[in-house]
């Protein structure tokens, strides 16, 4: 299956940061919790756009890492590159990786290969967690985070109830405890799924219709069945904004909860 799916740097950090300011609970410490990355570790992060995940276990083991963030889109490796120019981090690096073409690394180089939010793309997941189990050390680990079907409920709802369309079905969500999770425990010799919830809290709707802003954008590929050109865009944009002040006038809070998996598997 061939995704055409496209991350802006706008759009991407958009996102981070209304998870950030209104999220009850912190992704990167369970990232962290999870993986325990230790100094001296050899780390590739596979679609890692800005960097996130990369800095993260960059600061997580004070520069004692060696951390590599592999992405496709070249703009996000500008934004992840000029961060890295700004800190100065010199255990990190970034370089380009198409995790649908053969990965760029010899066999059993890596402690652990994470993917947050990104691998579930993959247009052929035997061939990609295949190089994914490749590269990593017998007794290194992966970690796969995506959404669960359960994800985002309340987003979903209010979009339909906008448009009266169905909704596009997300390649990460409807495959990650299925295809995912299956194609991954055949490669890898235990394989478990755990689950992280963050409810945000968006205090005024505006919030929220910048985050709907971010993930439906025409740039990013994956929305384009339900609007065509700008003023489409607009007006499904602008009901959105009214189904949305309706459930915030209702309910005095708009609540919308992220349930995101994490594939965890050893070599
Ligand atoms: C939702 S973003 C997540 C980025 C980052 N891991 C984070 O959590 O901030 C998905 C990322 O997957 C990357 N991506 C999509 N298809 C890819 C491919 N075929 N090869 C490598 N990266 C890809 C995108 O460029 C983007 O950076």
């Amino acid at each position: 299956m061939e995704i055409n799916y496209q991350e802006t740097s706008k759009d991407l950090l958009k996102r981070i940061d209304i998870h950030e300011t209104y999220g009850a609970r912190n992704i990167d410490l369970w990232n962290t919790e999870v993986l325990q990355p230790k100094p001296g570790y050899k780390i590739l992060d596979v679609g890692c756009g800005a960097g996130k995940q990369c800095f993260l276990y960059s600061d997580y083991t004070k520069g004692q890492a060696d951390v590599t963030g592999g992405d496709f889109s070249e703009e996000l490796l500008g934004k992840a590159r000029a961060k890295l120019d700004e800190r100065g981090d010199k255990n990190v690096r970034f370089q380009f990786l198409d995790f649908n073409k053969p990965f760029a690394f010899e066999a059993n180089t890596f402690d652990f290969v994470s993917s947050a939010f990104a691998i579930y793309y993959a247009s052929d997941l035997q061939f990609t967690f295949g190089e994914a189990h490749r590269v990593i050390k017998p007794g290194g680990r992966l970690f796969v985070t995506g959404p669960l079907p359960e994800n985002k409920q309340m987003f979903y709802d209010i979009i339909k109830e906008a448009s009266n369309q169905d909704i596009p079905p997300m390649p990460g969500s409807s495959r990650f405890k299925g295809d995912i999770f299956n194609t991954i425990s055949a490669f890898f010799s235990h394989t478990e799924l755990l689950t992280f919830e963050n409810p945000l809290t968006f205090p005024q709707v505006a919030p929220f219709v910048e985050y709907v802003r971010a993930s439906l954008s025409e740039d990013r590929k994956l929305w384009t069945s339900m609007f065509n050109g700008k003023e489409e865009y607009e007006a499904l944009i602008s009901k959105i904004e009214q189904v949305a002040t309706r459930w915030f006038e209702r309910d005095g809070k708009l609540v919308m909860t992220k349930v995101v998996g994490g594939i965890l598997a050893t070599k």
